[in-house]
């Protein structure tokens, strides 16, 4: 009995586990993961000059650069943006999709 409790509740873990690495990493309208625990800290309200999220007027200058640009700037650090961030884990298309997503309104 036991092994079929536990057989259940694996299966039941594993098709969880499933489903959220199944779900897409942008859900339409909402940040990107790691969003909330780097650049948020500081886009989130413009702090020390930081273009604010959804601030499409701010972006629009930083977005004529070019987002390889952009990119580079949060990988090289940026004046009061530190290096990479504060997402060292973040790939160049996780920088991406970070950098669209703080210059489209919300
Ligand atoms: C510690 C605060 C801080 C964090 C965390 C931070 N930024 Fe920034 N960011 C800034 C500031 C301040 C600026 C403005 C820099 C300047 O132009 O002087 C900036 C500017 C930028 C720019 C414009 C760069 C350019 O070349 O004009 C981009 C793109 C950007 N940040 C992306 C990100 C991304 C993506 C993250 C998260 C992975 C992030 N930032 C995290 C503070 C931060």
């Amino acid at each position: 009995m036991r092994t079929t409790v536990f057989i259940r509740t694996t299966a039941i873990r594993v098709a969880a586990i499933a489903a959220l690495a199944a779900a897409p990493a942008v859900l339409a309208g909402d940040p990107p993961a790691q969003y909330a625990a780097s650049c948020g800290a500081c886009h989130a309200v413009g702090v020390a000059g930081a273009p604010a999220t959804g601030n499409v007027e701010a972006w629009a200058p930083r977005m004529e650069k070019g987002m390889e640009v952009l990119v580079a700037s949060v990988r090289n650090g940026l004046n009061a943006m530190p290096p990479g961030g504060l997402c060292n884990s973040c790939s160049d298309e996780d920088y991406a999709d970070l950098i669209t997503y703080m210059a489209t309104a919300q």
